[in-house]
């Protein structure tokens, strides 16, 4: 037997036979038929969450020539594309996410100029523009929403959902997704709108024809300003039942709106129309955000049987929060879970395409929600960058992730300017936790700690504003900022970059299967990537003690990156280790 034979037969032996019986192999069938990946395959995606990355107007909140002036930072991760958070006009009571027009630039954030200048720019660099569509809902002051609430009988009457009720009895015990009812009664009409998520935010009908032709039309308007793609906001909850009735209650009587909606059967009717009106035809890649769509049901969303290029799954983000996402109830998980999430994602998207993610705009930040307490967060922040980059998809990585940013801890609810971390807030309380154990699980899963603003260098405010900044600095800038990072070979933005230019060359890491070793192990991550002959393996030890693992696995292979600089025969704490056979 060769060393190559000798090295497969052991893996599929150990993961078989002598460690666990299950193994999971994905990857698309023949890997190299794959031999054209599209563009927004081969390079990492970089997410902005304008308001809190570089203010250059001096009044405390990024804008979006900010973005523009850090191009050149953004290439050096050598990102293909950036997803930018709403920038439209906006009343910002959720930051964005509540849009009053859909074709316009908050002056908060500059002009259309200002943006016709950064998709110029980061065109002359190889990086294509991603707009945010939020098409669930609008803003309670979008001239839309004016006109449907003035009447029962207006030209936009039907365009958001609207039901009878008495203003003491709304229509159904739904919960928004931030707390309280997801109705509001209305005077004017007399009637009740549904809000999945704020009051401001009344939920569109996209059973109405008009409507879904005014949303496509917008969406073409920035095709036409030449953007490369669409992020698309809680698509799940578009359709909604035919019949509206009380849901199971929770203790107080309530129901989650997201449980009696998200993914109602007929969905995809909808989706393949928007994909027609707009996606088709366009080089440009989509990627939906689908809190609940199960890993097995990816096929029929994504791909070319599907509507998008990509969905964000929340499985692996959500393993805390197995009775739905209340953070006060979210609990304990274990590697195994974290690990099987991932395998799922991978095995149901090996004929399309997965966006590998740990953070974004709504989730603390990763090495202490993936890492048990006690971790160093360095050895964590670079941990988790290899699997992100080595994962099979298109890595996602979020402002501040490639710095290794920390959560933000403040005091008080007053201090959070998150309307879900308010709302949040309230319902522990109502739920009789005390102030101190509520502000817990604030800090600990609060919105605001991947929101704190940019640290570009150690000056005052990080460098991010001459002015007050609209959220504070994290405590932390003077050691963890880009500045000193670029300048130090070992800083976790050093190893980004590095790991980026890895997966940029390696065919492997683009195009090979993936398969999961030792699925059960409470300890390790092993999975491997391979193609044809050639075989990468990534592991890492997510537990705080040093680990004698499998060496029989490891046979003869060489260790290409890490984030300890030298090697061991065991795994140190949070070690994570590429090797090559
Ligand atoms: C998901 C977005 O990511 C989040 O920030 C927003 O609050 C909700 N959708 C509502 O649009």
């Amino acid at each position: 037997m060769n060393r190559r034979n000798f090295i497969k037969g052991t893996l599929a032996l150990t993961a078989v036979a002598l460690v666990d019986p299950i193994k999971f192999v994905v990857g698309s069938k023949s890997a190299e038929a794959a031999d054209s990946l599209k563009w927004w395959q081969q390079k990492p995606v970089y997410q902005i969450y304008p308001k809190s990355f570089l203010d250059t107007d001096g009044n405390g909140i990024g804008d979006i020539r900010g973005v523009t002036q850090k191009l050149d930072y953004i290439k050096s991760l050598g990102a293909g594309a950036i997803w930018l958070t709403p920038i439209y006009v906006s009343p910002m009571v959720d930051n964005g996410y509540d849009i009053a027009d859909y074709t316009a630039i908050n002056p908060l954030f500059g002009t259309l100029e200002d943006f016709d200048e950064l998709v110029a720019e980061a065109s002359a660099r190889d990086i294509r523009i991603v707009m945010d569509l939020v098409y669930n809902h609008s803003s309670d002051q979008h001239p839309w929403f004016l006109e449907s609430k003035s009447s029962r009988d207006n030209p936009k009457a039907d365009w958001y959902i609207w039901r009878d009720g008495t203003p003491d009895k709304p229509p159904t015990n739904w919960r928004g997704i931030f707390g309280g009812s997801a109705w509001q009664w209305c005077e004017e009409r007399q009637q009740y709108y549904l809000h999945t998520f704020a009051v401001q935010q009344p939920d569109l009908n996209w059973e109405n024809p008009d409507m879904r032709r005014a949303l496509y039309d917008a969406a073409n308007f920035w095709l036409d300003r030449g953007v490369g793609g669409f992020r698309i906001d809680a698509i799940v909850y578009i359709k909604k039942p035919k019949d509206f009735v009380d849901g199971k209650p929770d203790s107080d009587g309530t129901c989650s709106v997201h449980n009696m909606t998200a993914a109602t059967p007929g969905i995809l009717d909808f989706l393949h129309e928007f994909k027609r009106e707009v996606f088709d035809g366009h080089d440009i890649f989509t990627v939906a955000e689908a809190n609940s769509v199960k890993p097995e049901d990816l096929p029929k969303w994504v791909g070319e049987k599907g509507v998008f290029d990509m969905l964000f799954e929340f499985s692996h983000v959500n393993i805390m929060f197995p009775h739905g996402e209340v953070w006060h109830r979210s609990e304990l998980f274990k590697l195994s879970e974290l690990k099987a999430a991932l395998t799922a994602s991978q095995i149901a998207t090996r004929e399309s395409w997965y966006p590998i993610y740990f953070e974004n705009h709504d989730k603390p930040r990763s090495p202490e929600t993936f890492f048990p307490h006690g971790t160093d967060k360095i050895l964590a922040a670079k941990a988790l960058a290899i699997i992100l980059f080595t994962l099979r998809g298109t890595p996602f990585i979020y402002e501040g992730e490639e710095l290794g940013y920390m959560n933000a801890k403040f005091d008080s609810i007053d201090d959070y300017d998150d309307i879900s971390s308010r709302g949040q807030y309230d319902l522990a309380r109502a739920d009789g936790l005390s102030d101190k154990q509520a502000m817990r699980f604030v800090q600990k899963f609060s919105r605001d700690n991947a929101r704190t603003p940019m640290h570009w260098n150690s000056s005052p405010n990080a460098g991010f504003t001459s002015g007050e900044p609209w959220l504070p600095v994290h405590e932390d800038f003077a050691n963890c900022n880009a500045e000193i990072e670029d300048a130090d070979e070992n800083s976790v933005l050093n190893f980004y970059r590095k790991l980026s230019g890895l997966r940029a060359s390696s065919e492997v890491l683009l195009r090979g299967e993936y398969e999961e070793l030792l699925p059960k192990d409470e300890k390790l991550y092993i999975f491997t990537r391979t193609l044809g002959d050639k075989k990468l393996c990534t592991v890492v030890n997510f537990s705080t003690q040093k680990v004698d693992f499998p060496k029989k696995i490891f046979d003869g292979a060489k260790k290409i990156f890490g984030n300890y600089p030298d090697e061991k025969n065991f795994l140190r704490p949070t070690e994570a280790v590429i090797y090559e056979f």
